[in-house]
């Protein structure tokens, strides 16, 4: 093989693997609603719109948060591979769900924060009850804090017992009225996979447990098992963990594009120190209750996603993703 050519070779199984590593970014209800090109030197990352949730996420902003965080995930995946990305987002104004373009830049050895961003990536799993009751260092949620500004979003701990209240009486409020509403519930239903069932995408009944206990004060999660006794065992933890916001100063697509990197960026730093998050973000999605978050409790910024984030001991090992062919066009 010439020189040129091996490195085309090295470029291409970088980029490849660059792919196969983004498919499992974390995406809202594990829609995956993204596809991957990669053409000469290019990635290129694009909106899957046909995997848009219609009631819940009518505008894309959970959308453009997901595929964010498999930007994220491209990005590191390239420096683990030996190159420095060179990404540009949003890069052509006439194809708004081309979402960004990734080149493999300057050849750069990772460094032992880099490769262990990039061990995370398979291992990371979203958590969906209580923790357990040993503490979050606060010397981490500092370093969280800066993996958030790193990518141009704030990621801010609620410590205040009176904000967290307010925070999860939201989170009831707004999963009451959800529940109650037949679109939000179908959508829901549609995103969560039956025990067994063979589908690369949705939430799997292993995922959360069948009988969680509640958190004080309690911050409900989706009800992605509706009327059946669907569920893992475990969830008997009850620890809150540290509840955080994650916002930006913004909010178009940019901003949320931004907000879905920073969110990758806070996952992988604390599940390599053994920290997962739970998340509840039933109030960003109803547009009157997250204005009023935006308003009272952020400062005016705008709230992205609402975790908890804690210790735990319970195996969260169920995640399927969708096939590198099936992502790749
Ligand atoms: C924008 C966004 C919103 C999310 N909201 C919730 C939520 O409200 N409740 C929840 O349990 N998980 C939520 N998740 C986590 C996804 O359900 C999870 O990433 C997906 O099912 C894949 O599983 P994994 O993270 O374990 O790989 C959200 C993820 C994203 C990116």
């Amino acid at each position: 093989m010439s020189i040129r050519s091996a490195r085309q070779h090295t470029l291409e199984s970088a980029m490849e693997a660059a792919v196969e590593a983004a498919r499992w970014a974390p995406s809202v209800h594990n829609t995956q609603p993204w596809t991957f090109s990669v053409s000469g030197e290019e990635i290129s990352l694009k909106a899957d719109t046909d995997r848009k949730l219609r009631v819940g996420d009518a505008s894309g902003r959970e959308l453009s948060i997901s595929c964010g965080a498999a930007l994220f995930t491209l990005r590191t995946a390239l420096r683990c591979h030996g190159y420095e990305p060179v990404v540009r987002v949003l890069p052509d104004p006439d194809r708004p769900s081309l979402l960004a373009t990734l080149r493999p830049g300057a050849e750069t050895s990772p460094d032992e924060t880099v490769r262990l961003l990039g061990e995370q990536i398979e291992r990371r799993r979203t958590h969906r009850a209580g923790f357990a009751e040993v503490p979050v260092p606060d010397r981490l949620i500092d370093r969280l804090v800066r993996a958030a500004a790193a990518e141009g979003a704030e990621l801010t701990p609620v410590r205040a017992p009176a904000a967290v209240d307010v925070l999860a009486s939201l989170t009831r409020a707004a999963q009451g009225v959800q529940s109650q509403d037949r679109r939000f519930n179908l959508e829901v239903i549609r995103w969560a996979r039956p025990p067994g069932s063979s589908r690369d995408d949705g939430v799997p009944a292993t995922g959360y447990p069948r009988h969680a206990v509640r958190t004080d004060p309690d911050f409900p999660q989706r009800d992605y098992a509706w009327r059946h006794d669907w569920g893992g065992e475990g969830g008997a933890e009850p620890g809150l963990g540290v509840v955080a916001l994650l916002t930006t100063a913004g909010d178009g697509r940019e901003d949320w594009i931004s907000a879905g990197e920073a969110l990758q960026h806070v996952l992988l730093h604390a599940a390599a120190y053994g920290v997962s998050a739970a998340f509840h973000t039933q109030v960003l999605e109803m547009e009157l209750l997250r204005e009023f978050l935006r308003v009272e409790v952020c400062s005016g910024r705008y709230p992205q996603m609402i975790m908890r984030l804690g210790v735990t001991f319970d195996d969260d090992t169920a995640a399927v993703r969708r096939s590198l062919a099936d992502v790749t066009g």
